[in-house]
């Protein structure tokens, strides 16, 4: 398996409750490695532009919304398949479905306050890590 890098999102209802820590832990604990983090406040814009593939959605006005109703903390995980492994720890979008252990299950409120965000494939990793890093804060 090749060495893959995927974005993350700590959602607000994680920063909100003081969480960051705790998720981290399962990210490393499962092989990921943190190459780039930050704390941010992000914009509605922003929040409009980065969730656009959703923008039809009737939850979109709800999701962008909470995007910025806390700090979320966002970050580059880098790992062998890190791109489906991050889905693994993170579980199921809702957290209704999650298997026992993951994020979602032990942490996630709703569908939509569901605690993370992780890419979905490389085409979008890489849409989604160029939009909130420049390649000089990458640091692996
Ligand atoms: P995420 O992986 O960040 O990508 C899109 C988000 O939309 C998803 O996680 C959920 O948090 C959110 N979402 C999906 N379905 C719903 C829904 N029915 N109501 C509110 N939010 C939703």
């Amino acid at each position: 398996m090749a060495l893959e890098r995927t974005f993350s999102i700590i959602k607000p209802d994680a920063t909100k409750r003081n969480l960051t820590g705790a998720i981290v832990k399962k990210f490393e604990d499962a092989g990921l490695r943190v190459v780039a983090s930050k704390r941010i406040q992000m914009t509605l814009a922003q929040a409009q532009e980065f969730y656009g593939v959703h923008s039809e959605r009737p939850f979109f006005g709800e999701l962008c919304d909470f995007m910025i109703s806390e700090p979320v903390v966002v970050q580059v995980l880098e790992g062998e398949g890190a791109i489906a492994k991050n889905r693994e720890v993170m579980g199921a979008t809702n957290p209704a479905d999650a298997a026992a252990g993951t994020i979602r299950a032990e942490f996630a409120e709703s569908v939509g306050e569901n605690s993370v965000h992780g890419s979905d494939a490389p085409e979008t990793a890489a849409i989604e890590i160029a939009y909130f890093f420049s390649g000089l804060e990458l640091v692996g």
